[in-house]
């Protein structure tokens, strides 16, 4: 192997492979696309949706026979979807048999920050963790994956991990919506194996830990959906710990099939934006409506991203080649959809004026010079304000930025994609984002939410930070108590 040195303004140097190490292949279609199943659920007396999550061990074919040992949930790999209507209270009651300690986070929710799933709300190994709250937020694709600190890569990346669908009577509605028909989730993962382990191994040159050279789609290997209706609505999730995908549609001739992007991380957009090419980080969503044309053959292709610098693309978009990730078959006849709406929602109120503006520098695995620290709270915000956070990348890594309870407004950009509700965001190298923050008004000024990259491997690393929420008009905490929460 060729081994380049290449030193990073204020970063300790990082080696860097000049042969290509990932190469994702080829892909042949063999495998009907795994659809999570729904989770159950049962409204109780007092009226709150219960569900039930056993987080569990277990063994699972991912292309390398049947008994790759994975984790995940009820048994399997990844977990059930979980549905809720808007302004329902729902329960979950996490059960932790992965035999050790994890955590659940449900991520893009707005919830109490006891109930959130971070890195304080431990689960040992053989306990129930049972949070409720109210859902109280517009439809969107939300997900739920372990947060426990230093640990929280391997854990999604071992197979914790599913979708958390909120709905609500949004006039969206006339979007497709039959789960598993014409709305499909789309869990897109990269995977490394050894023999037919999953390989976990991280090397630490490559900066952002692990690239897998397989792609998984809910788990399934080389998956092909068929395809019965006109329009067809993706439910894309990069749940990938570090590569960052640039998906679009293409025909067997290599044609871009144009598509309408729907929804972003926190619920739809205020119209259809049409898109040939749709960049999504660790822990971005997004939803898409495809049409199509009976008998079409259609591929959902992967190609390498504009990461802000040309160094990146190989190491980080796994290789300089496009790949491929799932085959769309049409049937020769389809059932009709209608067209798409023309409005999905109405536009969200003008903004209060900032109360504050915030700098975030993320470099060398810190956040302002600071590594995460369970003990140290870095920002203290009123119930209900609206804030302005500038986030910059300052080491010219791979890094986006996801903060938790909130969807954000990215300030500055005519992207009518990046302007959708969102919870998670790229942050180009060397470049600075400016986010628009409406917290939310759980006032606990004991228990933190974290701030952080997405990139697993830099969270666990440390490019974390946490922040309370305090009364609008209280003191602001000078000391937190940071005891377990549970
Ligand atoms: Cu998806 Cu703090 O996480
Ligand atoms: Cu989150
Ligand atoms: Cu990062």
């Amino acid at each position: 192997l060729t081994v380049a040195v290449v030193a990073i303004a204020g970063a300790s140097a990082y080696l860097w492979f000049a042969a290509p190490v990932n190469t994702v292949g080829a892909v042949a279609f063999s495998r009907s696309l795994a659809i999570p199943p729904l989770a159950d659920s049962r409204v109780t007396d007092d009226g709150v949706r219960e569900f039930d999550l056993d987080l569990t061990r277990g063994t699972a074919d991912l292309g390398h026979g049947p008994g790759t040992e994975v984790w995940g949930v009820d048994g399997g790999y990844l977990g059930p979807t979980v549905r809720a209507h808007r302004d329902e209270q729902v329960r979950v009651n996490v059960t932790n048999g992965l035999g050790e300690t994890s955590t659940l986070h449900w991520h893009g929710m707005r919830v109490p920050a006891a109930m959130d799933g971070g890195p304080h709300q431990m689960i040992a190994d053989g306990e129930t963790w049972s949070p409720q709250w109210r859902i109280d937020q517009p439809a969107a694709t939300l997900w739920y994956h372990p947060h426990l600190h230093g640990a929280t890569a391997e854990h999604v990346y071992r197979g914790v991990a599913g979708l958390f669908l909120v709905d609500d009577e949004a006039p969206g509605d006339g979007l497709p919506d039959r789960y598993g028909i014409d709305d499909v989730p789309v869990i897109v993962q990269d995977k490394n194996f050894d023999g037919d382990r999953l390989d976990t191994g991280i090397s630490a040159l490559s900066g952002v830990g692990i690239l897998g050279e397989e792609i998984l789609v809910n788990g399934t290997p080389g998956p092909y959906l068929d395809v019965t209706t006109q329009a067809l609505r993706l439910r894309l999730l990069n749940a990938s710990t570090a590569r960052v995908y640039d998906f679009g549609l293409y025909d067997e001739d290599g044609g871009a099939r144009p598509y309408e992007v729907v929804a972003t991380d926190g619920g739809l957009l205020e119209a259809p934006v049409p898109r040939e090419r749709l960049m999504l980080s660790p822990g971005e969503r997004a939803e898409i409506v495809v049409r199509v044309d009976p008998d079409d053959r259609l591929v959902l292709r992967s190609t390498p991203p504009d990461l802000g610098t040309d160094i990146f693309h190989t190491r980080f978009a796994g290789g300089a080649d496009s790949f491929d990730v799932l085959e769309l078959r049409a049937a020769g006849e389809l059932a009709p959809s209608p067209p798409l709406p023309p409005r999905l929602r109405a536009a969200d109120p003008a903004p209060d004026d900032p109360a504050e503006i915030r700098r975030f520098a993320l470099a060398n695995n810190r956040i302002n010079g600071e590594a995460m620290d369970m003990s140290r709270i870095d920002a203290v915000v009123r119930a209900g304000s609206t804030e302005v956070w500038e986030v910059t990348n300052e080491d010219g890594l791979p890094h986006n930025f996801h903060v938790h309870d909130v969807q954000f407004e990215v300030l500055g950009t005519d992207d009518a994609v990046l302007r959708g509700r969102k919870d998670t965001v790229w942050i180009p190298a060397g470049d600075t984002r400016r986010l628009l923050v409406r917290f939310g008004d759980h006032v606990d000024p004991e228990t933190p939410y974290m701030f952080h990259c997405h990139i697993l491997y830099h969270e666990d690393a440390g490019m974390m930070g946490q922040f309370v929420v305090v009364g609008a008009d209280d003191d602001e905490p000078t000391v937190i108590d940071h005891e377990m929460h549970d």
